[in-house]
């Protein structure tokens, strides 16, 4: 499991994360939802090992992630799969090249690596684009290649940062299915950073908002639907205005 216990982290005078407190259990989808730039990247960031907290832990499978020397942290680290907000390819790989990236120090027979590589490009609806670069592709094309890439490894931990922004509402559907199927199937843990409502409800056995640098509600689905919390209920209704302060002129 992973478990984030009164986790800070500053940039400079902003302080971003305020003592965030969250469980992910086996088994789990817990979405995260929250404002722009409340921190939500930035708190996946820490739970990968790719920032350590100022103050709190991280621990993944019982391993503080701040502790722990580079070789532990990688061997965790193996564990994970990250697709990152922006995809992050390698544009100077073909996209084939990209699944197979996290599967070559494997040392996995070629065969299998491209069977692997055919099987994840066509989870995400990408059958035989393997030659082609990433800068032949359209924003959501990469997206789905980025994901097809993480999930190559089989991960215990699958971390999706915004998986269906810049997607249509079909595709957009396509990846809430395989992020379920992958639960069902695999028994995957996951997270996912999304602003779109419609996958929250779907794919999510837990929710957790992020507001002020800290986790101020965590529920069901339902739990959220039927939330009496005005900070809650604002931001799922998508008000500009309610208890939720924003640093913009009102009209
Ligand atoms: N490497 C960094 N250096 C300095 N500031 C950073 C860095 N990464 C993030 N921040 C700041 O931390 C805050 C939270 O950023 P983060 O990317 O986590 O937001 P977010 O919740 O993911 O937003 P969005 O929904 O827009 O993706 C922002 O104010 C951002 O400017
Ligand atoms: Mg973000």
């Amino acid at each position: 499991m992973i478990r984030i216990n009164d986790v800070h982290k500053h940039f400079r005078e902003n302080y971003v994360l305020r003592g965030v407190n969250l469980e992910v259990n086996d088994g789990e989808t817990l979405t995260i939802i929250g404002g722009s730039g409340s921190g939500k990247t930035v708190l996946l960031r820490h739970i990968v090992g790719l920032f350590h907290p100022e103050r709190g832990t991280v621990e993944v499978d019982g391993v503080n992630l701040g502790e722990v020397a580079e070789e532990e942290l990688q061997e965790v680290q193996k564990k994970m799969g990250f697709l990152f907000q922006d995809g992050a390819l390698f544009d100077s790989l073909s996209s084939g090249e990209n699944v197979a990236f996290g599967l070559r120090h494997q040392g996995l027979p070629e065969s299998l690596i491209s069977r692997k590589v055919a099987e994840c490009l066509e989870h995400v609806g990408l059958s035989g684009i393997e030659n082609i670069r990433p800068s032949e592709l359209s924003g959501g094309m990469k997206k789905r290649v980025a994901l097809a890439r993480a999930i190559a490894r089989d991960p215990k931990y699958m971390l999706y940062d915004e998986p269906t922004t810049g997607l249509d509402p079909i595709f957009s559907d396509v990846i809430n299915d395989l992020i379920i199927h992958l639960q069902k199937t695999l028994k995957m843990t996951s997270i996912v950073v999304t602003h779109d409502l419609k996958s929250v409800y779907k794919v999510s056995t837990k929710i957790a908002m992020l507001l002020e640098g800290r986790i101020i509600a965590t529920g069901t689905p339902d739990e959220f639907k039927n939330t009496t919390d005005p900070y809650v209920q604002q931001f799922l209704n998508g008000s500009s205005k309610g208890p939720i302060k924003l640093k913009i002129k009102e009209y």
